[in-house]
């Protein structure tokens, strides 16, 4: 799992931070060109999320052999998952601080169909919005108790089961005073590493929404929806944890948004 890219600090491009102000009215812009056209992907080089300007292809991409890449690359069992591996609370001495909720879902192609035997891995920041990460040095505290990664199997429904606590919000130096709103990192491995589709997961209702130049990347607001978690009170655990519902579809017209290979956030 590339953990080692789940968090966002350090990606200041130039000496000054401009203002929320001044990243809201980019974003403003670019959102006015794309208006009512249909997008899954956000631009590759979204100038209000700075970092992508360094990091987005500027040539023509180069086609590799994927057999070539497969013999080297990750690869799974299904023996190599435990079913416990699904729960980011027990991995430790002790229970992790903060709000613990199920997050469950399905996987699902873009006629519905389920997608079985899935690798979902993710990845997250603590309660506090702490990532154990070298580059995440901001004042917030690291919990003994809480690593942050897990992964599952889904099912023969296409179904997926988390365990975890809610992340807090982060700052990450975009500009000045920037935070991310709450949200988990999702990796679908597909049937070889070369399938493999990284994506987030948010939290309904989240202010942060409209100031967050990564969210709003994704020019089509139906397609920003569509990384928002519903709160299920069906998939509470009474007495125990909150309950989150999200599913993903993997192509369509009402695909979930992936990431570009060499996005971080
Ligand atoms: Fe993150």
């Amino acid at each position: 799992m590339s953990t080692s890219t789940g968090q966002d600090h350090g990606a200041v491009a130039g000496p000054a931070l401009e203002s929320q102000a001044t990243i809201d009215a980019e974003v403003a812009s670019i959102h006015e060109r794309y208006a009512g056209r249909r997008a899954n992907h956000p631009p590759r080089d979204f100038a209000p999320y700075r970092s992508s300007a360094l990091r987005h292809p500027t040539h023509e991409l180069v086609t590799l052999f994927p057999e070539e890449i497969e013999r080297t690359s990750p690869a799974f069992g299904h023996v190599d998952v435990d079913p416990y591996e699904s729960d980011l609370t027990i991995q430790h001495t002790g229970e992790p601080l903060g709000e613990r909720m199920t997050v469950t879902g399905r996987v699902l192609d873009g006629d519905g169909r389920p997608v079985r035997n899935q690798l979902i891995e993710i990845w997250q920041a603590n309660a506090g919005g702490r990532y154990i990460h070298k580059r995440d040095q901001h004042p917030a505290p690291l919990d003994p108790n809480f690593t942050g990664v897990g992964r599952a199997l889904t099912g023969d429904d296409g179904s997926y089961r988390f365990t975890t606590v809610k992340p807090g919000p982060y700052p990450w130096k975009n500009h000045r005073n920037a935070w991310r709103p709450a949200h988990i990192h999702f990796s679908l491995f597909g049937q070889a590493f070369t399938q493999r589709l990284v994506t987030q997961m948010y939290f309904p209702g989240d202010p942060l929404f409209a100031l967050d130049p990564i969210y709003q990347s994704i020019t089509d607001p139906r397609a920003r929806e569509r990384l928002v978690a519903a709160y299920d009170h069906d998939e509470t655990v009474p007495e125990f944890s909150m309950g989150y519902r999200w599913d993903i579809v993997l192509t369509g017209s009402t695909a979930t948004w992936m990431e570009d290979e060499h996005d971080d956030e």
